[in-house]
């Protein structure tokens, strides 16, 4: 089988790619625009005999079919993934993540290539934070932010491109990942590259924001499922009860560390900040069999922090764009 996997070298993207070319026999086409949100450097050390990569942005239909012709599926992941680039410019957002799977979509339907669309958990809203409620299949959209609202019309685009032109195609929607190899932008990797680098980490609000994280390898299983036993037309919601807050977070990430639990800065809170995300994934595990690793999720953060230390190269000139556009957005 060969497959296509957009964004490619991002961070699911480019793990994806490692565990695909380590657990089976396909070969894989990378496609990617190489923009701020992707970092060639995740790709090093794969075997380049079953992997290519081509550099393309999906917002461009010109040469998409003929770059597909051969695939047998695609995995869509490429999208403008972060709340806050998206407050200061939505712009970017409704290119990539609206244009740009309207583009595939039509890619894939002139050729009848299965695809796997993955989405968010966000453009199902946010749960209050005290009640027990989940999101499940048939939760309402309610998207928040314009990253949200974008990822949101692709998941409606997916599924009217299902009914009306019978496309071969499936939509997950999943939970906060961690794991090596992602932005610098995003939480986890914010706050330890903030330590590592002698910087105060930074909690927005009161720290009381809630997220279900699940380790990004976990997320990666299934969508390997999806593709494998996933029933064409179907939607899977993947998260692993991994809620915690922020601070909760953050507190581990100190003590590890060896930080005291008061060594942050509370900042301004983000715009229209989802309060609490939890997933109900018991379709995916009932119909398909998917189950995630068991994990200490201190532990897997221990890792995560000898990663980042370990690989500074990888995120350092990343690292001072990401914050000196933090420093001076105006949102
Ligand atoms: O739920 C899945 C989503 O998770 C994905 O669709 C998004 O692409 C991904 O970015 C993530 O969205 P969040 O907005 O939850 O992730 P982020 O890492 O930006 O923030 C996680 C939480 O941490 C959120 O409540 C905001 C807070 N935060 C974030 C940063 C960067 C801080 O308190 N301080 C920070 O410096």
């Amino acid at each position: 089988m060969k497959i296509a996997v957009t964004g490619a070298a991002g961070f699911i993207g480019s793990n994806l790619i490692h565990n695909f070319l380590n657990t089976t026999n396909w070969s894989i086409l990378g496609i990617d625009s190489l923009g701020s949100g992707s970092n060639l450097d995740s790709l090093l050390g794969i075997d380049l005999s079953r992997f290519s990569l081509v550099k393309h942005d999906l917002a461009n239909a010109n040469g998409l079919r003929e770059l597909l012709e051969g695939c047998d599926a695609v995995i869509h992941l490429a999208a403008e993934s972060h709340n806050d680039n998206s407050l200061r410019d939505p712009a970017p957002f409704l290119n990539s993540n609206i244009i740009g799977t309207y583009n595939l979509l039509e890619a894939v339907r002139e050729l009848k290539i299965r695809l796997h669309h993955v989405s968010t958990d966000e453009v199902f809203g946010d749960l209050p934070l005290k009640s027990l409620g989940k999101f499940s299949e048939l939760s309402s959209y309610a998207p928040s932010s314009p990253y949200s609202a974008t990822k949101a019309a692709s998941d409606h685009l997916v599924r009217a491109w299902i009914r009306s032109y019978d496309i071969a195609a499936t939509i997950s929607n999943c939970s906060n990942n961690y794991g090596p190899r992602q932005s610098v932008e995003k939480f986890i990797p914010r706050q330890i590259t903030h330590i590592i680098s002698g910087l105060m980490p930074k909690l927005y609000g009161s720290g009381e924001n809630i997220r279900d994280w699940i380790h990004v390898d976990d997320h990666i299983e299934a969508i390997k499922l999806i593709l494998i036993k996933g029933e064409l037309g179907e939607t899977y919601l993947i998260g692993t009860e991994g809620e915690m807050s922020n601070k909760a977070v953050l507190e581990m990430l100190l003590d590890i560390a060896g930080l005291p639990s008061n060594h942050l800065e509370f900042v301004v809170d983000r715009k229209g900040h989802d309060l609490r995300y939890a997933i109900d994934s018991s379709k995916i595990k009932r119909e398909l069999g998917w189950s995630p690793r068991s994990r200490n999720f201190k532990q897997e953060l221990e890792l995560l922090f000898e990663w980042y230390e370990s690989n500074t190269k990888w995120w350092l000139t990343d690292k001072e764009r990401i914050e000196f556009s933090y420093r001076t957005a105006i949102i």
